[in-house]
């Protein structure tokens, strides 16, 4: 293992008739007509509450696809207490042992139950085919298997000795419980961000979201399976305030590893604030919050480059990824070409069922999603300063259907161009061409975020001068090619600003947050 060298678990393709298809197709099957009932989870006991909910399939919100139990106040509090009394073994387990766990866990990801999580991303989450495959099997297992090599790499690191003392580190688990809150866009997400503190040998309590839980419970199972031991992980569905105000009131809190939304991380990291007196230890905060991602066309860019690539930005997962892109600057000389391009490529775009294979995009999340979107659709047909390029139409009679829509705005501080949507809806500003530095001092200052962005040009020096101009305003920067899909140990992933700590999930340093390195020296 010390010499572990991760490589990207392949993308297959699911072509009509191959192995991983047929495997999918029966999968799916398997959950029709189904309800999974999902337990709370806390040591090695399952705690079926009284309090529970559904989760709606987006593109079917009369099928329900799982019913949840809530963790109550209490079994919270008793998953504290298992996780403390669980810790010190785990810990204790050398890196290695750990490593296994994940590597197995990765490797029954990559075979046995690809399909089972690409299947129950699908139908809880809306996801289309190659939109599960990237993230709920690919990433994930990324995740896992890149993880294990930063750690070997991070241990190799070790302090310079003298003749009389022999000096090293003990890279060691925090003290207390990590605290996991994750969302549903990524089922990556939702698997990382209990694996890796729970990997570096703390323990954690897992709160996913409930428009994720059936992917994530699958997942959960996997880690079992594969060996990791009750108790390190504890699975809490439950009410966000409830599971909020236990985790920061306890003394024992080592840290929260967050990914959401922007109110709920400013209200989590006030909470802990308030109770600061009350800690071992400081809390470590970890944030991933939302993007405004821009797309930026230079006069010299290949156009039909820009065209490919902004709308699987703009549409791909209906715009619910945080790194999609939702404002895009066009010069004027290249606006109407482009805008003819968008509107031809538009019509080869199937917004429907994720089980229908050929679909680009499906419904949005839930209802509440829905209706925020609409609202954003409803002002921008009542502005005179905005024009529907394409879309605009909104439909939940069986989904929460939102067609993929492009808006011309003459107005760049417009709030289409400020405020995260969530949604499959991508505003345009066209710029005067010679307005060039203006533009790139709009990019960087008209939104709060610093997710990703992307540049468009053909012209080397204009790349570089972009690059700096815009060295703050996205987490992630990419030229020539869309501001999504960021791969693990490729592009490690995260922003700043509003968008969060940028502590660069799927890169060498992300490790380090959850370890409290012990420096010992020796005296001979
Ligand atoms: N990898 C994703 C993206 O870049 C984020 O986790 O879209």
């Amino acid at each position: 293992l010390k010499t572990y060298m991760a490589t990207n678990e392949p993308v297959l393709d699911y072509a009509p008739g191959s192995g991983e298809r047929m495997a999918l197709e029966d999968a799916l099957r398997s959950y029709e007509g189904k309800m999974t009932e999902v337990p709370v989870i806390v040591g090695d006991d399952q705690h079926f509450t009284d309090e529970f909910r559904y989760q709606l399939c987006p593109a079917d919100h009369q099928r329900q696809v799982a019913k949840y139990h809530f963790a109550t106040k209490e079994l919270i509090q008793k998953a504290i207490d298992i996780s403390q009394k669980v810790r010190p073994a785990w810990e204790k387990k050398p890196l290695e042992e750990r490593a296994e766990i994940f590597l197995k866990t990765a490797d029954l990801m990559s075979t046995k139950y690809r399909a089972d999580m690409n299947a129950t991303s699908m139908i809880g989450q809306g996801k289309t085919i190659i939109q599960a495959e990237i993230d709920s099997a690919c990433e994930l297992i990324d995740f896992l298997r890149f993880n294990v090599q930063f750690a070997m790499d991070m241990a190799k690191y070790q302090p310079v000795c003298t003749p009389t003392d022999t000096n090293y580190l003990s890279f060691r688990g925090c003290e207390g419980f990590w605290a996991a809150i994750t969302p549903f866009n990524f089922t990556a997400i939702g698997g990382h961000l209990p694996s890796a503190p729970a990997f570096m040998g703390n323990t954690v309590l897992w709160k996913p979201a409930g428009t994720a839980v059936l992917s994530n419970y699958t997942f959960y199972k996997i880690l079992r399976e594969a060996g990791l031991p009750p108790g390190v992980i504890n699975f809490l569905p439950s009410s966000g305030p409830v599971f909020g105000e236990t985790i920061t009131s306890s003394p024992h809190l080592a840290g929260i590893n967050f990914t959401g939304s922007v109110e709920t991380y400013q209200r989590v990291t006030a909470m802990v604030t308030k109770n600061l007196h009350l800690y071992r230890t400081f809390p470590r905060l970890i944030g991933e919050c939302g993007g405004k991602n821009f797309h930026l066309v230079h006069p010299s860019a290949d156009i039909t480059q820009v065209v490919y690539h902004t709308i699987r930005a703009a549409f791909e997962y209906s715009g619910q990824k945080c790194s999609a892109c939702s404002r895009l600057y066009v010069p004027h000389s290249l606006w109407l070409q482009i805008k003819d391009m968008f509107v031809e490529e538009y019509k080869k775009i199937k917004l429907g069922s994720p089980l229908e294979f050929d679909s680009f995009l499906s419904a949005v999340i839930d209802k509440a999603s829905f209706q925020n979107i609409k609202s954003y659709l409803d002002y921008a047909k009542e502005n005179p300063n905005l024009n529907i390029v394409v879309g605009g139409v909104c439909d939940d009679s069986k989904g929460w259907f939102v067609e993929p829509t492009i808006i011309e705005t003459s107005d760049p501080k417009d709030k289409l161009m400020q405020e995260e949507i969530f949604g499959p809806v991508l505003t345009v500003y066209v710029y005067p061409d010679k307005k060039w530095e203006e533009t790139l001092h709009l990019v960087d200052t008209t939104s709060p975020f610093a997710l990703t962005g992307a540049i468009f040009a053909q012209d080397q020096s204009v790349i570089e001068g972009a690059q700096w101009a815009l060295r703050q305003a996205s987490g992630n920067f990419y030229v020539n090619v869309k501001c999504t899909g960021s791969v693990v140990g490729q592009q490690p992933f995260g922003g700043a600003r509003l968008s969060g700590t940028n502590d660069k999930a799927g890169g060498p340093q992300y490790l380090a947050r959850f370890c409290s390195p012990q420096a010992v020296k020796v005296s001979t």
